[in-house]
């Protein structure tokens, strides 16, 4: 598949760049407040009991920092993060491997964990709960299965996830904090783009800073994808320089609009406007209209739209709003603006 710039999927370039700019401490990292604050405190708390930090959830749209946060937590508390995802494990046993390694106070990080198979699930519960895990031994070998327990040292699980309504309950209900969060505002972003400005080297204007931050959906891992390319654009046409007229030309080039919108994003809006007469219409309708997972709309496309007032989820479906209408220089009765065409 093309690799989109503004995907909020993490790409290889990204992994490796987004270490270098990823703030180790709470104070270096910019915005989501409320959980900072929070944070803050049940770290402070938590390190003057010596104990481990109770299970933490995360849950919100994709790029706003989930891995981070884990990463200060570990930095924070003193302790090592182990880092894996749902998808990555099959089996109960690779679970209970991972578990059984873990030391004293360790953060395990487990992104997209609602997509965790149910009996790998399973073993999280004891092990979050009481800090032991059950163990078959025996099975292959013929002899009577038998259980042993296995008992783990105080760990915290930083779990990650786009959806937390596609948790079980008794998941969810072991995680002692569970944070949402947010998008970021222009200056939050405005701070974040001047912050990774300084670690690449570059000088960049402040209206340049701006148009980044504006274009980038309220999404931090998007403004340093768009900063990076900027950046190249700069170094080849204007040496090296990061002003408002290269910035322009650089996202334009991108095909990314005024909103940050890209053409997946055009062509979900269009799809409900050109296809379905403005909606209600079901996710999956049009999804397949429009060629694309529902549960990749669900996920990364359709928060963003919803936040900004362009969709609207109904019982019956999807609508597009006046707002979308007009960004799109469509009028309501579906012809274009005068004057444009
Ligand atoms: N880089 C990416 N996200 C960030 C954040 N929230 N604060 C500081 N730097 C960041």
């Amino acid at each position: 598949m093309e690799r989109r710039v503004i995907s909020t999927k993490m790409q290889e370039e990204d992994i490796k760049i987004e270490s270098s700019l990823r703030p180790q401490t709470l104070a270096d990292y910019i915005g989501q407040e409320k959980i900072k604050d929070n944070l803050a405190v049940y770290i402070e708390a938590a390190r003057q009991r010596q104990e481990a930090l109770d299970h933490v959830l995360f849950f919100g749209p994709p790029g706003l920092g989930k891995t981070t946060l884990a990463g200060i937590i570990a930095n924070e508390m003193g302790t090592h993060l182990k880092i894996t995802s749902g998808p990555a494990i099959a089996k109960p046993g690779e679970m209970a491997a991972i578990l059984n390694g873990l030391s004293e106070g360790d953060i395990l990080f487990i992104d997209e964990i609602h997509r965790l198979n149910r009996q790998v699930e399973e073993v999280l519960y004891s092990a979050m709960e009481d800090f032991y895990i059950d163990v078959v031994i025996g099975k292959e070998s013929g002899a009577a299965a038998r259980t042993i327990r296995l008992d783990l040292p105080p760990f915290t699980l930083v779990g990650a996830t786009t959806r937390a309504g596609d948790l079980t309950a008794p998941l969810r209900d072991r995680f002692g904090i569970v944070s949402k969060l947010e998008y970021y505002t222009e200056n939050q972003l405005m701070d974040i783009v001047s912050r990774s400005s300084k670690v690449f080297n570059v000088v960049a204007e402040k209206d340049a800073v701006r148009e980044i931050a504006i274009r980038s959906r309220g999404t931090p891992r998007i403004a340093n994808r768009l900063l990076r390319r900027v950046r190249d654009f700069a170094q080849v046409y204007n040496d090296g320089h990061l002003d408002l007229n290269v910035t322009n030309h650089a996202l334009d080039a991108l095909k990314v609009d005024g909103l940050g919108l890209d053409e997946v994003d055009l062509r979900y809006l269009r799809g409900i406007i050109e296809r379905f007469k403005g909606g209600p219409v079901g996710l999956e309708s049009l999804a397949s209209a429009i060629s694309e997972e529902a549960t990749t709309l669900e996920d990364v496309y359709e928060p963003y739209l919803i936040q900004i007032g362009f969709v609207n989820r109904t019982p019956r479906g999807r609508v597009a709003t006046p707002k979308a209408y007009e960004h799109l220089k469509i009028n309501f009765n579906g012809t274009l603006f005068e004057g444009e065409f």
